[in-house]
């Protein structure tokens, strides 16, 4: 295998960026990731420079080629996975004119509650128009900076962005462009109306294409800097959670998993497109030709833990290794994860955190296990609006940072009441999705013997003692929302 071809999977997340290097057998040679921060302005915005992708990427690949140097030299083909529905504007330069929105940002709600009225969104692009997607911010930025609006030439998403300064084209895959609300995922190209209502035409759009098509080569300059052959190729690549999908092989109808990630997702590969929208349920491409996913999104899963560990002054692991491997009885305090308002079940951008029920006895340790039970708890919300859109699965893997913590998964597996599959040590993410559609791109082998499921490490299955527990605390949890809404309301009536 010393002279097999390698391939880079890029996995451009939330808070860094990840290189992962394999071989054709798709071996593990080297990877490397470097930390960026998240920019707040204002309440309930997220916004990211650009730029500091491209150094965080341009760190990375420098750290892979002196890791890795004899296998960086044999890079056929590159991947890229990024966090979906941020908006990258580029001017007729090619320059980006401002900081790109997340898909965390809820600054938007005005204008996709506006476009969501409009019964053409949900018809073609089979979901809500949620405050994150992308075409909201189109038009609160054509709002609030006219100047930047009119001088929008192309509108990126984040992975396309990278797949852009790579190659000096513009492309990008179906799975991504499905978070747009431009896209119609079902018969897969850009809707001209849809476009039109944010004042947009096509060819402000990059070119669509497979997840595992190449798009083009490495641009001198790039070659050059990155120190790779200008044959490198750069395939279509995929939204974070089609990339993760096909890192863990969950590509067949009824295949799915859990990520524990800034955000929390559970989601469930379909062979049908059968969009759901009135449930908050979203429904994408795959990044595999002719089918789709569902998929239940809460804005903030470790985000509240990382919150906890940035109060109190501890590592998110010293706070969930306090707990113990043992699952406790859930407590009267509780924790309400809205810190970004929330998608699935609810769309409401206006909801905030809470903490509840405190007491002059309320310990560090008692506040982290209510973070865990109310992530779980938000999480419970989205796997039962799945199972109402039709999705009703036997098992679930688990990937995500969050997932490192053992008391954190046997909660989650007592509080859905399904069997969690641990992978074992090794690569099964986004990165591992993104560079196996570049070794599919280059070598044109069947995506479907290229995306296997992981070993499985252990199977996580929920404690059946307190099942009747969570079960009861979930019901008031969904009970407490109304009064949080309500108590919220009436706070910022007195406040404003
Ligand atoms: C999916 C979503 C997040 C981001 C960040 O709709 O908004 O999962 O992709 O990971």
């Amino acid at each position: 295998m010393s002279d097999t071809s390698c391939y880079i999977g890029v996995d451009l997340g939330t808070s860094g960026l990840r290189v992962l290097l394999i071989n054709e057998a798709q071996e593990t040679v080297s990877s490397a990731e470097q930390p960026y921060g998240v920019q707040h302005p204002n309440a309930g915005w997220s916004e990211q420079d650009p730029a500091h992708w491209l150094k965080a990427l341009q760190t990375a690949f420098n750290t892979l080629r002196k890791k890795a140097p004899k296998a960086y030299q044999r890079v056929k083909a590159i991947g890229v996975s990024g966090h979906m529905h941020g908006a990258v504007l580029l001017n007729k330069q090619g320059k980006v004119l401002r900081p790109c929105i997340l898909w965390n940002d809820a600054r938007s709600h005005l204008e996709a509650a506006a476009l969501d009225q409009m019964p053409l969104f949900r018809e073609r692009s089979g979901n809500i128009v949620f405050p994150g997607f992308t075409a909201p911010k189109i038009a609160w930025v054509k709002r609030n900076e006219p100047e930047v609006f009119n001088a929008i030439t192309q509108v990126l998403l984040p992975a396309a962005y990278l797949n852009y300064w790579f190659t000096g084209h513009t492309f990008s895959d179906y799975s991504d462009s499905s978070g747009t609300s431009w896209l119609n995922v079902d018969a897969q190209n850009w809707d001209e109306e849809l476009l039109q209502a944010t004042s947009l035409t096509t060819e402000n759009m990059p070119k669509l294409i497979a997840s595992n098509e190449v798009g083009a080569t490495l641009k001198r300059d790039v070659a050059q800097a990155l120190s790779l052959s200008e044959d490198v190729k750069v395939v279509g690549g995929a939204g974070d959670n089609a990339a993760a999908a096909c890192g863990i092989g969950a590509i067949r109808n009824g295949q799915g998993f859990l990520s524990l990630g800034t955000s929390g997702v559970i989601l469930l590969a379909r062979d049908t497109c059968t969009p759901r929208p009135e449930t908050a349920v979203h429904t994408f491409c795959h990044a595999l030709a002719g089918r789709w996913f569902q998929m239940g999104v809460m804005l903030a899963a470790t985000d509240c833990l990382n919150w906890l560990a940035s109060v109190t002054g501890q590592s998110p692991q010293n706070l969930t290794s306090a707990l113990g491997p043992k699952l406790q009885a859930p407590q009267d305090t509780r924790f309400f994860p809205y810190l970004s308002g929330e998608r699935t079940p609810h769309n409401d951008p206006h909801i905030r955190g809470e903490l509840s029920h405190i007491t002059a006895n309320t310990a560090p340790v008692t506040l982290t296990q209510s973070v865990l039970e109310g992530v779980s708890f938000a999480l419970r919300d989205t796997f039962e609006t799945l199972k109402m859109a039709g999705n009703a699965p036997q098992a679930l893997t688990v990937i995500g940072g969050g997932s490192q913590s053992s008391y954190w998964l046997s909660l989650l597996a007592t509080v859905l009441e399904l069997p969690l599959m641990e992978p074992a040590e090794g690569e099964f993410g986004a990165a591992l999705g993104a560079a196996r559609l570049a070794l599919s791109g280059d070598t044109q082998g069947d995506p479907e013997d290229i995306m296997y499921a992981p070993e499985i490490a252990r199977v996580i299955e929920p404690d059946r003692h307190l099942v009747p527990n969570f079960n009861r605390a979930f019901e008031r949890f969904k009970l407490d929302y109304d009064s949080l809404k309500r108590l919220q309301n009436n706070t910022s009536a007195t406040t404003t």
